[in-house]
């Protein structure tokens, strides 16, 4: 039996047994030598080298190898060994008897030497920079290890692009996803020689090739990557591709400039800002805080508003109200400079603000307080806010009926709209013309009537309605006031947020229609709104009146199709505040309208952007909306281990960079791509608000 020379025995920490006669020695083992061990042993036991632990313990690893005695280099080079040991090998058949030398060091040195110093000629045919090598009992479908002389390790870093020709004329492309590894030529790397030597500071070190895993993207037929049926065979050899070929055949570009992939200048990463795969059908971005999700974020507003987009941004904290402003970060104005770019704002951006609560840009050019409509909150959605049990929601209920009806009869003073009740979605939102005053007065009324005291209608819109309001919740024999009055407290509570059915000052319900012109950019600035719940409100009702106001430009669109349907992207930061996943079963309702929204989105050209640095907070409801990732660096294990649930096409080796990654680079997971590919973001033009 015989083995080829980069072929190792088995893995000593696995079976113990063969040790002894399966030294770590690289010499073929003499069929003489190892008359137990089995026939097939060669194919059950050979895992590839390197990738291996070295010897665990120094003890282990000096351990001296079994001396097979009276040996001597044959006259072959390891250059020729190698050559004719796989084929042979392959065969299988005959055994091949090489004497080994006494002092193996010094003979292989010499050897080495004699051979020249490259043991492995590389192939003559110009830009070939290694070869296929033989499957393995543990190749797996899809990879493939290639063998390069030293020399070509530096063209095959991690995520290099390559083409295979096959020696069957077909052609493969793959792309590194493990190494470029370093391998001794002729020994293990753990060899007993290798390890002792350096051990004892006077270390032998032979000549080395190179070693990568390539994952076969597909077979190339006529410029097209199919799903490859057959492995390139073994020897076929590896180039590597240009970034005008990477481009085209990894398709990642797209208006919607990110940044470049990180190993090839030339090779633009972005997302194409028309196409209904990428922006409506949602995109995560995340990384811990510092690895540069607020940049691509600042990127995304630039770009996406020089490709026409209409933008919402949630900014949870003030981070992006001077984005108006070149920035004055001088890391950033140098990393601009050196690609050639200058600081620059972004233009006409608008900021809002709730009324009554502060900015962080007070000198904002184009500033507007907004107020809430009580009357958008679905009730469901109230009767989860208020964290109302069943009992009050019932009550709750009963009054929203009572004020369902004065609205759809036009008994609401200063509200005349047509109202058809069968019309409105309950869970969407709430009856156009109850507001937050009129659900208090009718609890209160509800309370009297309970209290059997002497129920009074108060709030003026509704007061001269007193009587027949009064007729109608003593139709409904309420009892147990202490519920009605826990209602009535809530209500009360929300009611001091004094953000509903204002207006004071400027202060006014937005008016969504003209937010969402193309290329505008609205920036919410949420940072001075203490409590989640009420930014959850805020945020779920500006979600709400977004999609609202979309669906209605989309309908206009289709039934008179102009230039290009009308885009809307939402970014949501924080977004585990708001959809966290510890609150998915406490408020059911908030998110099922975020999963409406998403889902109708798509059709209808919403796109939503989620920022978080806890993507394992994310409720994975709303992960599984997401089909487009930019991933910053994540550290901890447990949020990689929960995006790999979720983000589908990352391979390992790219997972492990996902850790280390510095700031400003991402793993760019998108749709429209052949695969997903390590970006180094674009540096931000436009200023950034420090935030602690
Ligand atoms: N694309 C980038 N290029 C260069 N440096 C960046 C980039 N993105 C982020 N950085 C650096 O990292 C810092 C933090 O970035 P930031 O976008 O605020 O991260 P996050 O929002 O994830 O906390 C920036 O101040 C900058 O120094
Ligand atoms: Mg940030």
């Amino acid at each position: 039996m015989v083995r080829s020379w980069f072929n190792a025995p088995k893995d000593k920490s696995n079976d113990a047994k063969t040790e002894e006669a399966e030294a770590p020695s690289f010499w073929p083992p003499l069929k003489a030598d190892v008359p137990e061990a089995p026939p097939s042993r060669q194919d059950d036991e050979q895992p590839e080298p390197a990738e291996r632990p070295v010897a665990a313990t120094p003890a282990e690893a000096v351990a001296p190898s079994p001396a097979r005695p009276d040996t001597t280099v044959e006259a072959r080079s390891p250059v020729a060994a190698h050559r004719t040991a796989a084929p042979v090998a392959a065969a299988a058949s005959d055994a091949i008897s090489i004497p080994a030398p006494a002092q193996p060091a010094q003979r292989l040195a010499d050897t080495g030497a004699a051979a020249g110093l490259d043991p492995w000629v590389p192939s003559t045919t110009d830009g070939v920079v290694g070869h296929t090598m033989y499957d393995l009992p543990n190749s797996e479908d899809g990879t493939i290890t290639v063998l390069l002389p030293r020399e070509h390790i530096a063209a095959t870093p991690s995520q290099a692009l390559v083409r295979i020709v096959s020696g069957d004329t077909r052609t493969y492309l793959g792309i590194v996803v493990a190494g470029p590894f370093a391998e001794p030529d002729g020994l293990r790397a753990d060899a007993g020689l290798i390890v002792t030597t350096s051990v004892r500071s006077q270390p032998f070190q032979p000549q080395y090739h190179g070693r990568i895993r390539v994952e076969l993207l597909g077979e190339e037929v006529n410029r097209v990557i199919q799903a490859p049926r057959f492995r390139p065979l073994p020897g076929s050899p590896v180039s590597v591709l240009d970034d005008e070929e990477t481009t085209r055949v990894l398709q990642v570009s797209g208006d919607i400039r990110l940044g470049r992939a990180v190993g090839h200048d030339d090779v633009p990463v972005g997302l194409p800002s028309r196409s209904k795969n990428i922006l409506p059908r949602h995109l995560g971005i995340v990384g811990t805080t510092g690895g540069g999700k607020s940049t691509t974020v600042a990127g995304l507003l630039a770009e996406g508003q020089r490709a026409g987009l209409a933008i919402v941004l949630l900014d949870v904290e003030g981070e992006y109200t001077h984005v108006h402003e070149p920035t004055t970060d001088p890391t950033m104005v140098r990393l601009l400079a050196s690609g050639g770019l200058e600081p620059a704002g972004i233009p006409g951006t608008h900021l809002y603000r709730l009324v009554g609560r502060e900015t962080t840009n007070d000198a904002h050019p184009h500033s507007h307080e907004f107020s809430l409509r009580f009357s958008d909150l679905s009730p469901y959605t109230v009767a989860e806010i208020l964290d109302l049990n069943e009992v009050q929601q019932e009550r709750y209920f009963q009054a929203y009926d009572v004020a369902k009806s004065l609205a759809a009869e036009g008994r609401i003073r200063g509200f005349n709209q047509q109202l058809d009740l069968a019309e409105l979605d309950d869970f969407e939102q709430g009856c156009p013309g109850v507001t937050l005053a009129i659900m208090r007065s009718l609890v209160g009324a509800f309370i009297g009537v309970a209290d059997k005291g002497e129920p009074s209608v108060t709030e003026p819109s509704i007061a001269d309605q007193s009587a027949s309001i009064l007729g109608r919740i003593r139709d409904r024999k309420p009892t147990s006031p202490v519920s009605w009055k826990a209602v009535q407290s809530r209500l009360a509570r929300l009611q001091r947020l004094r953000v509903f059915d204002v207006s004071r000052g400027q202060a006014q319900p937005l008016d969504l229609d003209a937010l969402l012109a193309p290329g505008r950019v609205n920036i919410f600035d949420l940072s001075d709104i203490d409590g989640t719940d009420l930014r959850n409100i805020v945020i779920a009702d500006l979600l709400r009146a977004t999609q609202t106001a979309q669906e209605r430009r989309y309908a206009a669109y289709e039934a008179a199709p102009a230039a290009g349907p009308p885009r809307t992207l939402v970014i949501i930061e924080e977004a585990h505040e708001f959809l966290a996943r510890n609150r998915v079963s406490s408020m059911p309702v908030l998110f099922g309208q975020v999963e409406r929204i998403a889902k109708r989105g798509r059709k209808r050209w919403l796109g939503l952007a989620f920022v978080t640095q806890l993507p394992q907070h994310l409720a994975p409801q709303v992960s599984a909306l997401i089909n487009n990732w930019v991933i910053h660096k994540v550290a901890d294990p447990a949020a990689i281990s929960d995006l790999r649930q979720s983000v589908s096409g990352i391979d390992d080796s790219l997972w492990q960079t996902v850790r280390g990654l510095a700031p400003g680079q991402a793993v760019v997971a998108c749709g429209h791509m052949t695969r997903p590919v390590l970006t180094a973001i674009h540096p931000a033009a436009a200023q950034l608000r420090m935030v602690d």
